[in-house]
């Protein structure tokens, strides 16, 4: 730890002081807290902080046009901010420090005319709590399929797609690997399984954690978190193949501190920065090419991905469309 303050104290001071900084955070607590401490601390700048879920700060951000009071939105799955581009709620902004990043997080920036950009990187699968399967004698789920079984009724847990990325990300993978028809045939079939669908894309493989329930629809970055803390927690993939969100930052479009949030902007690109993502226990594979990879981030070469078309499941049209289906066909059916 006193290495990342080092080097972020380092990267800080060559920015200066600053003003305040208002963000929008859609990672974990933890991570929010460590870089808006880190960060006030090095470099002078009040830091405002306000935690939302991917779905959940595009809603605001678009309540707030008129008027923003955002700065930066770290952090959430890349769809909503590539419709947040689209809609005109964030600026373009050519950090210096691309070249330095993975090609999927340039990619992210250059498909939405450098208006977000990519921060990190993880693939969605399953969370599940090894006592309880093992108590209720349950199969650990293999695959998506696998996740329809009778015998998981009520075991599942999946966040909503309107307030989290993670679920939406869950929706366009199914699209994606099934066709659209199929895909909401599944969706049904599931919501049968679901107890619950929660607010936040984290929620679901908490409940694994803390035991309420058998399995989770998680981003498989968050289950090492849950693991430390002593849960008995693990994840897997889906044998049929999954998707992978591209974590994203933006500047909001009429930001009153616009210079304070370029100067967060690429302190946030930064490897001693990214590093802090595991420092606050979060696995997310950082988009940085020179951050260290914790031995805990998982290992995408060992993972059967799809071809995710983030363009087009990012566009406002396709996820207002597909989030209105699921609530029309899916959400709506008794369990
Ligand atoms: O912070 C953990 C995380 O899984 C991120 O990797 C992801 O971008 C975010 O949560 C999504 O949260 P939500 O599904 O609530 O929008």
């Amino acid at each position: 730890m006193k290495k990342h303050l080092l080097a972020a104290t380092l990267a800080g001071l060559s920015f200066g002081a600053a003003a305040d900084v208002n963000i929008i955070c859609s990672v974990q607590a933890e991570w929010c807290n460590m870089i808006s401490t880190v960060y006030a601390r090095t470099t002078g700048t009040k830091v405002n902080v306000s935690m939302k879920g991917s779905g959940e700060a595009l809603a605001q951000l678009i309540a707030e046009k008129e008027n923003p009071k955002t700065d930066v939105w770290f952090g959430g799955t890349g769809d909503p901010h590539l419709q947040a581009a689209e809609q005109g709620l964030t600026i373009e902004y050519k950090s210096p420090s691309l070249p330095q990043l993975h090609e999927w997080a340039q990619q992210q920036a250059k498909q939405s005319a450098y208006k977000t950009v990519g921060i990190y990187s993880g693939p969605l699968g399953f969370g599940y709590n090894t006592e309880l399967l093992a108590r209720k004698k349950l199969p650990v789920p293999k695959s998506w399929a696998d996740l329809t079984r009778p015998e998981y009724k009520g075991e599942v847990q999946v966040a909503n797609p309107a307030s989290s990325g993670t679920a939406y990300t869950m929706i366009a993978t199914l699209v994606q690997l099934m066709g659209e028809d199929k895909a909401y045939d599944y969706l049904k079939s599931l919501h049968k399984n679901v107890s619950q669908y929660s607010r936040s894309g984290t929620g679901p493989i908490k409940a694994v954690a803390r035991g309420e329930t058998a399995v989770s629809i998680s981003f498989v970055h968050d289950g090492p978190g849950e693991k430390m803390q002593g849960f008995p927690v693990e994840t897997i993939t889906p044998s049929e193949g999954t998707g992978a969100e591209i974590g994203s930052m933006s500047i909001i479009k009429g930001a009153r501190n616009l210079d304070a949030a370029k100067k967060f902007y690429e302190w946030a690109l930064t490897p001693a920065a990214q590093e802090m993502a595991a420092a606050a226990k979060q696995f997310q594979l950082p988009s940085n090419k020179a951050a260290k990879v914790d031995s805990r981030v998982p290992d995408f070469k060992k993972i059967k991905f799809i071809n995710y078309d983030y363009a087009k499941y990012g566009a406002s049209t396709e996820r207002r469309r597909l989030i209105a289906r699921w609530e029309k066909e899916v959400n709506s059916l008794p369990r």
